[in-house]
Parts: structure tokens; sequence; C-alpha cells
């Protein structure tokens, strides 16, 4: 049987790193497109030269032709600027539609059966405009940053109380930003409320280091933004997908009504299947959590409203 094919449009950091460990964990063939010339082809060499060293058969590409994406059965965007030190996720908002919104149509156009990943920032709106580009059904749409935002806020939880972060659970919904909500009663150590181990205070601490977690490490790097952990939250979201693994997993994804919201991509619950989500989990929400999350879908809405206006899909 054939290895199934990904396609990584974005060559940067978190797109290298992303084909990098698909690569290394033997999941998939990778192409890897980016519009800078030879960037992709570059990076896919090198990766192709260490594939031959840690002995694996995976198939590396990379291109500036969106032709090559033909076949694939997960496309990943991670094309766009990333932030620079003291700018937000939105500042991204215009420069980045105009980079996903193109990319979304080739996506439609040469890989229409796949399910799309969408990483670009701000990560909720333009998961909604790579849907509404593409016209797929919105099960295979997805934007990746609960898993990025769970993983941050259960390492968190662990380095503090000294327990290994696969002890943790933790769910992180809402938007990628500012108006993320992390999910208190959804939090367990051990089996345990983590109300039980830490004061709210304390609680409250770890989830707004959480929510400042991206800037964190740009005020760090300077030059650049995060880029491992983002690729860890891709690869978790791609295998959980090219494996059928009917795994819940948060995601971004265009609500028509669960938790009393539609019209946005927000991030919620949702089993991953090989064709995609196949369904929102709702769980219970503390009336805070509820009226956090609504918050979230408003200021994402506005954003999908000013893409939309300012940038209309071709004719
Ligand atoms: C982060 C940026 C990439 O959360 O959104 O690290």
């Amino acid at each position: 049987m054939s290895r199934p094919l990904v396609s990584v449009v974005g060559a940067g950091q978190v797109g290298a790193t992303t084909a990098h460990l698909l690569m290394l964990k033997g999941l998939a063939d990778v192409v890897l497109i980016d519009v800078v010339e030879g960037l992709a082809r570059g990076k896919a060499l090198d990766l192709l030269q260490a594939a031959a060293t840690e002995g694996l058969p995976s198939q590396v590409t990379g291109t500036s032709d969106y032709a090559a994406l033909e076949g694939s059965q997960v496309v990943v965007i991670t094309a766009g600027l990333a932030r620079k030190p003291g700018m937000s996720r939105d500042d991204l908002l215009m420069a980045n539609a105009g980079i996903v919104g193109p990319v979304a149509e080739q996506v439609a156009r040469h890989a229409p059966n796949a399910v799309l990943i969408v990483v670009t920032n701000p990560l909720d709106v333009m998961t909604a405009l790579a849907w509404k580009r593409t016209g797929f059904p919105r099960q295979r749409v997805l934007g990746m940053a609960g898993v990025l935002d769970s993983g941050r806020l259960r390492t968190f939880i662990a380095e503090r109380l000294r327990v290994p972060p696969v002890d943790i659970e933790a769910m992180v919904l809402g938007s990628h930003g500012d108006l993320m909500v992390s999910v208190k009663s959804s939090i367990a150590v051990e089996g345990r409320p983590l109300s039980a181990r830490l004061s709210a205070d304390e609680i409250d601490r770890l989830i707004a280091r959480t929510r400042d977690g991206g800037a964190e490490i740009v005020a760090l790097l300077k030059t650049s933004s995060a880029y491992y952990a983002p690729a860890s939250g891709i690869v978790r979201m791609v295998q959980a997908i090219l494996k059928d693994e009917r795994r819940v997993l948060p995601a971004s994804v265009w609500l028509e009504g669960e938790y009393g919201l539609k019209d946005v991509c927000i991030g919620v619950p949702v089993e991953l299947a090989a064709s995609g989500w196949t369904r929102v989990i709702v769980q219970p929400l503390a009336p805070d959590e509820q009226q956090a999350l609504s918050r979230a879908a408003g200021q994402v809405r506005e954003g999908i409203a000013t893409v939309l206006s300012t940038a209309p899909a071709k004719p």
C-alpha cells in the first residue's frame, strides 16, 4: 500500500518543522510548497537527505508549483507572516488574508478531496476564510490552535506540580488569541480536578501564561514565533486524520449552532477521522466560560467580516 500524501504550504519554520516531524514519524510522504523560489526545494532536499541518514523511506519533495498538491489526503496551510515582538495576531489579519485566500483556492483546485488544516494567524479568521474560499464541506476544514494551547497549559501545570504532562488533561477552546477559553472544569491531574491541588489564583496565573504563551516565545526569539509546539499540534491532528483515530481534539471549525454559536470558526472539541471532523462534542461549560466563548466568537466574526468585505471572492 502506498503511503499517504500530506502537503504543507509554507516552508517557513512551522511548515518545515511539520514536514520534518511527519517524516521522522513515518506518517506520510510530504510535499512542501512555498512561493519563494528555491525555499521549499532546498528544505525538501535537506529533509530527504536526513531521511536517508535516519533510514526512513518517506519521500519529501519541494516546489513552488501548486499542482503538486494533487493526491494529498491532508493539506496544511502555514503560509503567511509570523508575529514580530509587540504585534498581536490580529495585526496580521489583512496581510495574511491576502495569502491564505488564494492558497485555499489552489487547494480546492488541485486537492478537492483533501482535509484542510489551517495554521496561519489570526487562526480562527483564516480558517473561516479558507473554508469559504475552498467551498469544502465544513467537516473538511479545521484550524490548529487548541492542541497547541492545551499543550501549553499542560506544560505549565506539569512544571508547577512536578507531574508528567501525560497525566494532565486540559481543553483550551475559543479563539487562538487573547480570548482563548481554558475550560477549568475540564482540567484534571492524575484524574482529579486541578482545583484540588492549586488555589484559584494560581490556576488563573497558569491560564494567563497560556493565553500569552505565544507572545512569551516571540519576545524571547525576537525574529520568529514558536514552531516546535505548533508543528507537534499539527502532526497530532494529521495523525488522527490519517489513522482514522476518531479521537477528540480541540480545533477551530465553522459552527452552525453548536455551543449556541453560528457563522463563525472557533475552537471546540471535535472528533477527528479520515473524512475530517465528524462531530462537535458539546461539553458543559460554566456560565462565565460560555460567555467568554461567545465574546471570542464575536471578535472572530468581526475579523471575518473585515476580511470578506475587503477581499471579495473571485467571481
Ligand atoms: C503561537 C503563535 C504562532 O501561539 O500563534 O505561538
